[in-house]
């Protein structure tokens, strides 16, 4: 299970337009076991509604410091005590500015004062708002009273400007909650990962591939991320955004994901193979496209290397090296076949012919395999059953 699993947040949502991701923040954080409580400010309810913030976590969110019946249910004092984390996202100029000053005028501002929580904000505003000298002086007051500043983002806001005080996307988010509550077990290594399918081109317009999504390999990347670790994510095309912070090499083909794989992994502790390489190719890829000609067309594929193996044997800088097998059929047999034959030292095994899990789904089940040891990791999301395969490889590196 994640590391997040009974953690208490209470996300304080201040009146941003980045506020409409909160139901995203909320629905990753509760998939990592987290327990969220919302507390948003007037300006807040703008932007999204509470009863939007109810229905993801579940819990009546609270916005009156002066609410008789909230009160009696849980007083402000007793509801500062009771979080881990008190997240502030997204957090605007105007409550940073409160948050420096001390000011606790509403339910979220007194609960700041009034918590011996960890205190994480999310900025997000203008890019000028941000850069304003009274906003940069409130945040070195914040810092130097170890508020955790988690960015903000550069690129194009919400009124066209470009530049510094995006609100960091929620994963980014859920992975700083993640690393503030566990050691960085994974700093000063380096791991490779391949995720995604490959695609094998027949012609200049045609190409053999599979329906592997790369949300596994992009989760396993995401958490080796929050847990410290340098990531280099070779990825097959897919239509999910790298986490921020790795080294993204997009490959197509199983021959161009070889070449990368040796490179990378002879510099990484180690290698992990999530990617769905397709097995064959065409022997020869024409160089016009293809004229249709009769009623059957005969095709004749060579095999493509097996990149893992290919790590796996390496003599020489030969990383921590891990497979994933996805079956439908006698999922222990197989994986264990292939944990040897392939020379790897652990392999992660899902049954694929359950349409829950593996590809394209969020959730996974996984029973990993070592050579004299298996554990099984229950149906949980993919960023969950990532972490736990992260943890099992720290403890290995
Ligand atoms: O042999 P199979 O495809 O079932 O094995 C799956 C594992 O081997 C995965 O870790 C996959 O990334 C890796 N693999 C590979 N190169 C291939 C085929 C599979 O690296 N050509």
């Amino acid at each position: 299970m994640s590391h997040l699993v009974n953690k208490k947040i209470v996300l304080g949502i201040s009146g941003g337009i980045a506020a409409y991701k909160c139901a995203e923040l909320v629905r990753r954080l509760k998939d990592h076991g987290c327990e969220v409580k919302v507390v948003m400010t007037e300006s807040a309810k703008h932007f999204i509604t509470p009863l939007t913030m109810q229905a993801v976590s579940g819990e009546i969110v609270s916005d009156s410091l002066l609410d008789p019946s909230a009160e009696a249910a849980m007083g402000h004092i007793e509801f500062a005590k009771w979080a881990d984390l008190i997240l502030v996202a997204p957090a605007t100029s105007n409550i940073i500015a409160k948050m420096a000053a001390g000011i606790a005028d509403d339910l979220l501002t007194t609960l700041l004062l009034a918590t011996p929580a960890k205190v994480a904000i999310a900025p997000a505003m203008n890019q000028q708002m941000y850069a304003h000298a009274a906003t940069q002086a409130n945040l070195t007051t914040l810092k130097a009273r170890n508020i955790a500043i988690w960015g903000p983002g550069k690129g194009e806001q919400a009124c066209g400007d470009v530049g510094a005080g995006r609100m960091l996307e929620p994963h980014e988010l859920v992975s700083l909650c993640t690393t503030d509550v566990e050691p960085l077990l994974l700093a000063g290594k380096t791991i490779t990962i391949t995720a995604g399918p490959t695609r094998e081109a027949l012609d200049p317009v045609r190409f053999i591939s599979n329906h592997s999504s790369g949300k596994m390999g992009y989760a396993l990347a995401q958490e080796a991320i929050s847990l410290g670790a340098k990531v280099n994510l070779i990825s097959g095309p897919v239509t999910l955004k790298a986490p921020s912070g790795v080294n993204l090499v997009n490959i197509e083909s199983a021959e161009q994901l070889l070449q990368q794989a040796l490179t990378h992994a002879t510099q990484s502790d180690a290698f992990i193979g999530c990617a769905a390489v397709a097995d064959y190719r065409a022997a020869n890829i024409a160089e016009q496209k293809m004229k249709k000609q009769g009623d059957e067309l005969t095709l004749t594929l060579v095999k493509n290397p097996d990149v893992i193996a290919a790590v796996a044997n390496l003599s020489e800088k030969r990383p921590y090296t891990v497979g994933f097998a996805a079956e439908t059929q006698n999922v222990a047999q197989y994986a264990k076949g292939k944990l040897v034959n392939k020379n790897l030292d652990m392999i992660c095994a899902n049954d694929v012919s359950n349409s829950d899990v593996g590809f394209n789904s969020d959730n996974n089940a996984l029973t990993l395999y070592w050579h004299n040891q298996e554990r099984e990791l229950a149906l949980n999301s993919k960023a969950a059953l990532a972490l736990d395969v992260m943890k099992e490889l720290a403890k290995r590196l």
